[in-house]
Parts: C-alpha cells; structure tokens; sequence
C-alpha cells in the first residue's frame, strides 16, 4: 500500500510549474520525485525550502531515481555540492550550512547556474539574491511525523 495516495493522485498531468501534494511516508515523497524527473530539463533551477527533515533531500533522492542514476544519492549538507551523471547532469546544493554568499560566489556557483546543468538548490532562501527569477520553488511543509505538503509555485 506504499505509495498508495501517489497512485491516486495520479500525476499524469502534472506541470512542473504546480502541484500541491500530500506525503504520508518517505517513499511517497521518493516517487514524487520520481515523477517529477520526468517534467524537468536541463536550465532547470529548482529551489526546494522547508524546515530540517521536511524531505527535501528524500525528494531529490527520487529525482536522480527518475533519471536513471543507479548509486548511492547523499545528502550535500557538508559537501555544500553534489553532483550526478544521470540522463542529465544533476546538481544538487544544500546551502543550510553555509550563508555567506561570497563563499557560493567564490566556490563558483554561478557557473553551475549557467551551464545546462538541472539545479536542485536546498535552503535556497540564503542565496536568493544571486539566483536567476524564472526558477520554481518547491516547499516542504512538515504535518505530522509521517505526512509532508509539497507545493510547488503556489
Ligand atoms: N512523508 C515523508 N516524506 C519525506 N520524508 C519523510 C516523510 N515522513 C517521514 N519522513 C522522514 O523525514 C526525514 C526527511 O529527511 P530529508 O529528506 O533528509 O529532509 P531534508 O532534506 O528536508 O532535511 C527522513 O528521515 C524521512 O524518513
Ligand atoms: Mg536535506
């Protein structure tokens, strides 16, 4: 029964730029992601924004699944930056513990943007003022232990 609201839901439809669905395990939350590597092509900016734990990271997981990516997918709060050859270059940023955005400009983070790179970007919120406009946020919002509300551009 995994899963199983997902299934309903049925996201045949869905656009990149809007959706608003609620999780109720990890999993849902992975094949969400799943079906959103679907609607997503490089020049991509995605922002993903809510508190520690809302599954942001369990979401991108889901993504490089979608994309073919076999490996090992991990979190990039100490790394800063990860990235993935999957069908498309993936890269995926966590800027929760770094805030300072000269040391993203001194790491290079523009030139990330500006190749045809898909950018997933955690805690987006600290470096908002150097990111592009036409990029869709998505936002995690914890319910309860179990379920998340994921929105995106609403
Ligand atoms: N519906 C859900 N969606 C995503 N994660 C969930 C859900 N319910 C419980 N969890 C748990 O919440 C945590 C989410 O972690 P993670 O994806 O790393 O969050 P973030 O990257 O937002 O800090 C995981 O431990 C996961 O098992
Ligand atoms: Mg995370």
């Amino acid at each position: 029964m995994i899963g199983m609201e997902f299934i309903i839901l049925n996201l045949s439809n869905m656009k990149i730029n809007s959706f608003k669905i609620l999780t109720k395990n990890d999993i849902a939350t992975e094949q969400l992601g799943y079906k959103f590597a679907s609607k997503i092509s490089p020049g991509n900016i995605i922002t993903l924004n809510g508190d520690l734990g809302s599954g942001k990271t369990t979401f991108v997981k889901g993504v490089l699944k979608g994309l073919n990516y076999k490996h090992e997918v991990t979190s990039p709060t100490y790394t800063l930056i990860n990235e993935y050859n999957a069908d498309f270059k993936i890269i995926h940023i966590d800027c929760y513990r770094e805030k300072d955005i000269n040391r993203w400009l001194n790491i290079g983070l523009i030139d990330y943007l500006t190749r045809d790179n898909i950018i997933f970007i955690e805690w987006a919120d600290y470096i908002k003022s150097i990111l592009p406009e036409n990029i869709n946020n998505i936002s995690f919002e914890i319910l309860s232990q179990t379920q998340r509300l994921i929105n995106c551009n609403e």
